[in-house]
C-alpha cells in the first residue's frame, strides 16, 4: 500500500517552480508558504484571511469543538457531563491546569478564591466615579484594568506563584466587581462578598441583598442554574475574546490588562453582546403573529437574527440545548418569562425556513441564556458582565497556554497594502 505522503505539492504558475510544503496536524505553516516566492527580493506568499476564518493561531489542549456534529469538550470531557456533574470552580480548575481537582485541591482552590474576593476600597471608590447611567460593561472593562495598578507585581507572568495569584484575584474579584457595577448603577450600597457562600450563592447575595442589613437568602436552584451557565460559557476555544487575551498577553502584558481587552471584545454585540440584542429582539416582536414580518427583514438582509448563526457552530450548538432545558427549571422557581413562547415559535419558524436551511444557522449558546438571566432578575445591560464573569476561567487557561508555549510569539500578523504608491508633498 502506498504510504501517504504528509505534504502539499504546489506550482507556482507565475514562476513555474514546485515546492513542497509540509503537512502537520493537518495544517501547513503560513510562514512554510512564504518560501514561495517570485525573486530573492520578493518577501513570498501571504495568506490572505480578514476574520481569521481559516487560521489556527496556536495549538491548543483546552477546548475541543466539532461543529459540524455540535460537539463541544473541555480538557476532552463532554460539556453536557460536566454541566450535569461539575461545579463552576471545578471546571474553572480543569480548564486552568488540566485536570480536574482531586478532593483537597478543590478546598484549597475554593479556598483561595474565596479568600481574594474582596476589592481595595479604592477600587469601590473609583467605581463610585461613574456617572450613573454608565453602561456595567464599561465599569467591568475599565476595573479590571484599574486591578493592573493595584497589583504591579502581575507583571511577572513567568512566575508560578505570581501567576496563580492573579488567577485565584481575577476569578474571585470580577463577580465583586460586577455586582459593585450593578449596585452603582442601583444607587444601592453595596453588599460585601460572603465566604460562607458558594461562587454563584455570593454573587447573588452581592446583586440582589437589599442592603447590609436585609435579610436575603440566594434559591439554591438559582444558584445552581447560574453555575451551569457559568460552567456553559467558561470557554469557547479561539473566539474574539479569547484570541484578543492572546493577542495582548502575547506582549507579555499582565493579565489584568490583557482581561480587561478580552471584556471589551466580548462586549460587541456581534460577540457577548448578542444575548442583550435577542431580549431586545424578542421584546420588540413581542407576540408571535410578528415573527414572519421579522422573518422577513431577516432575509432581505436588513436585519441578523440574533442569537442565530455561529462561526464554528453548523449544527445546533449544544450549549444553546442545555441552556433550553435549564430555562424550565428557573422558571419552576421565578415567574416564567413569557418571552420563552417568543423564542420558541421563532426557532420553529426560523429552523424550517430555506434561508436559515441553507445557511446552517442555528440558535447560539446566547439565544436563550438572556431569557434565563431576565427571569432571574438581572437587567439586559448585566448579560455581557455574567459573560464575562464565566469566561475568565477560559481567558485565564488560554493566557496562561499562550505565555508557556516556546512556539509562540508576539501575535503580530500581516498586511495586504492597498494605499497609494510613494509620493511626495507638492
Ligand atoms: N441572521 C441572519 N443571517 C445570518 C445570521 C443571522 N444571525 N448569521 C449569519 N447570517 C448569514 C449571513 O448574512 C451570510 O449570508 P450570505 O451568505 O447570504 O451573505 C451567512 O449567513 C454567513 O454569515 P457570516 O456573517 O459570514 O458568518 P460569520 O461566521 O462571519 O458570523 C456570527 C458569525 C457573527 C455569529 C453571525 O452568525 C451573527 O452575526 N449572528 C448574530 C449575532 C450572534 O448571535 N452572535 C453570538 C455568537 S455566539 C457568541 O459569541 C458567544
Amino acid at each position: 500500500m502506498e504510504v501517504m505522503k504528509e505534504s502539499l505539492s504546489v506550482v507556482d504558475n507565475r514562476t513555474g517552480r514546485s515546492y513542497e510544503v509540509l503537512i502537520r496536524d493537518g495544517a501547513v505553516k503560513a510562514s512554510d508558504i512564504r518560501g514561495i516566492k517570485l525573486s530573492e527580493r520578493d518577501f513570498g506568499l501571504l495568506c490572505y484571511d480578514p476574520g481569521l476564518v481559516n487560521t489556527a493561531i496556536c495549538r491548543s489542549g483546552i477546548t475541543y469543538i466539532d461543529g459540524e456534529r455540535g460537539v463541544l469538550r473541555y480538557r476532552g470531557y463532554p460539556i453536557e457531563e460536566l454541566a450535569e456533574r461539575c461545579s463552576y470552580l471545578e471546571v474553572a480548575y480543569l480548564l486552568i491546569y488540566g485536570e480536574l481537582p482531586s478532593r483537597s485541591q478543590l478546598e484549597e482552590w475554593r479556598w483561595n478564591i474565596t479568600h481574594h474576593t474582596i476589592i481595595h476600597e479604592n477600587i469601590k471608590k473609583f467605581i463610585d466615579g461613574f456617572h450613573y447611567d454608565a453602561h456595567p460593561m464599561g465599569i467591568l472593562i475599565s476595573t479590571l484594568a484599574a486591578l493592573s495598578t493595584f497589583y504591579p507585581e502581575s507583571r511577572n507572568i513567568f512566575d508560578e506563584e505570581v501567576r496563580n495569584k492573579q488567577i485565584y484575584r481575577l476569578l474571585a474579584k470580577t463577580p465583586t466587581i460586577a455586582a459593585f457595577a450593578y449596585r452603582h448603577l442601583r444607587g444601592a450600597p453595596y453588599i460585601y462578598p460572603d465566604n460562607d457562600l458558594s461562587y454563584t450563592a455570593n454573587f447573588l447575595n452581592m446583586v440582589f441583598r437589599p442592603a447590609p442589613n436585609m435579610r436575603y437568602e440566594p434559591d439554591p436552584v438559582l444558584a445552581k442554574a447560574l453555575d451551569v451557565l457559568f460552567i456553559l460559557h467558561a470557554d469557547h476555544e479561539q473566539n474574539c475574546s479569547t484570541t484578543v487575551m492572546r493577542a495582548v498577553g502575547s506582549a507579555h502584558s499582565d493579565p489584568y490588562s490583557a482581561a480587561a481587552a478580552a471584556a471589551a471584545a466580548l462586549y460587541g454585540p456581534l460577540h457577548g453582546g448578542a444575548n442583550e440584542q435577542v431580549i431586545r429582539m424578542l421584546q420588540e416582536i413581542k407576540s408571535v403573529d410578528r415573527i414572519p414580518q421579522l422573518i422577513k427583514e431577516v432575509k432581505e438582509g436588513r436585519r441578523r437574527l440574533m442569537g442565530f448563526g455561529h462561526r464554528v457552530y453548523k449544527s445546533y450548538d449544544p450549549r444553546a440545548r442545555i441552556i433550553k432545558k435549564l430555562a424550565y427549571e428557573v422558571f419552576e422557581v421565578t415567574e416564567k418569562n413569557p418571552l420563552i413562547d417568543v423564542a420558541m415559535e421563532l426557532e420553529q419558524i426560523a429552523l424550517s425556513d430555506e434561508y436559515f436551511i441553507q445557511r446552517r444557522l442555528y440558535p447560539n449558546v446566547d439565544f436563550y441564556s438572556g431569557i434565563i438571566y431576565q427571569a432571574m432578575g438581572f437587567p439586559i445591560e448585566m448579560f455581557p458582565v455574567l459573560f464575562a464573569i464565566a469566561r475568565m476561567a477560559g481567558w485565564l487557561a488560554q493566557w496562561q497556554e499562550q505565555i508557556l508555549d516556546p512556539e509562540q510569539r508576539i501575535i503580530r500578523p500581516r498586511q495586504i497594502y492597498t494605499g497609494p504608491a510613494e509620493r511626495h508633498l507638492e
